[in-house]
């Protein structure tokens, strides 16, 4: 259910990446763009769509804000993977932007693929001006200074500090890197329907260090190949992970609390919410 559902959002992304983007001039950097768009799980934009699904909005209006967050997400991979950041060579199993092209096409798709984000939650079809206005300042916060730029900020901090981060610290880093577009995607559905995010928060929350959780697993015991990006890099560049200070058992014992913490948040909302807390499961059993 959940897998055949997560594809076809993914198809459904696609197909308004191809439109939105189909419609820009054709350049290296509009072509850096769509590469960087394509590949991923979409669990993000597929986060967006059930939550929607579970207040009653239509997918019409909601598939804007699912593309917004696959762009500002594609960024942020983009620019997560520059030689002056992680320094990656391969992304979704093909060469990163900066590869293919060069760094400045690189730096570039990753600015526009952030500023279309914000376009798209704009765009008159996500529904009325309160709606649309809440959905871009409640991304803004989420991928600025407070939410996925802190996170990369500590990430990259803690890789020269002097002593190893608390569990406190590597959790709030956590919460910035990965939680904070995770969250906004799971809330996303009860901000277009105008109600209240509460419960979609608290399982977001959760959900998103499971999520980080299962990537710093994956970095160490994954499959290259499954994942399509390379792996065992974390220690060597010092990264600060539940993995690095827990130890893998215990790692993946917080993550499998985690999972259950969040299906439990979506009690109140009975069999509709199964579909996303079958997603909640599949983010700590992933290999990619
Ligand atoms: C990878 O995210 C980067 C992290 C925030 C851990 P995903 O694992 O969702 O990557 P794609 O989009 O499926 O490639
Ligand atoms: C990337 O985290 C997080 C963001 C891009 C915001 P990682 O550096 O752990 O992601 P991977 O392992 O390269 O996919
Ligand atoms: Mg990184
Ligand atoms: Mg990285
Ligand atoms: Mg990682």
């Amino acid at each position: 259910m959940f897998l055949e559902r997560l594809a076809q959002d993914a198809a459904r992304i696609q197909d308004q990446f191809d439109l939105v983007l189909g419609m820009l001039d054709d350049l290296d950097v509009t072509r850096a763009m769509a590469y960087a768009t394509e590949g991923g799980k979409r669990l993000r934009g597929f986060l967006v769509l059930e939550s929607a699904r579970l207040h009653g909005v239509d997918e019409v209006r909601a598939v804007w804000p699912a593309t917004a967050i696959e762009a500002l997400h594609a960024y942020s991979l983009v620019h997560d993977d520059l030689p002056c950041m992680d320094d990656d060579d391969l992304r979704r199993g093909r060469p990163t932007v900066h590869v293919k092209w060069d760094e400045g096409t690189a730096v570039l798709a990753g600015d526009a693929l952030q500023s279309l984000a914000f376009e798209l939650c704009a765009r008159p079809e996500v529904g009325n001006a309160e709606i649309r206005a809440e959905l871009a300042l409640t991304l803004a916060k989420a991928s600025g200074a407070q939410g996925m730029v802190l996170g990369q900020a500590l990430d990259i901090a803690a890789e020269t500090a002097e002593t190893p981060l608390t569990l406190e610290q590597i959790t709030q880093l956590q919460a910035g890197k990965t939680g904070a577009l995770i969250d906004w995607s799971a809330c996303a559905g009860a901000r277009l329907a105008q109600s209240d995010p509460q419960p979609l928060r608290q399982f977001a929350h959760a959900l998103g260090l499971a999520f980080q959780i299962a990537d710093d697993i994956l970095d160490v015991e994954g499959d290259a190949e499954k994942a399509g990006k390379r792996l065992q890099k974390d220690a060597d560049a010092g990264k600060a992970t539940f993995v690095s200070l827990l130890g893998l058992d215990a790692a993946r014992s917080r993550a499998t609390e985690l999972v259950d913490q969040a299906c439990a948040a979506l009690d109140g909302y009975g069999s509709t919410a199964e579909t996303l807390k079958q997603a909640a499961r599949f983010v700590i059993a992933r290999d990619s």
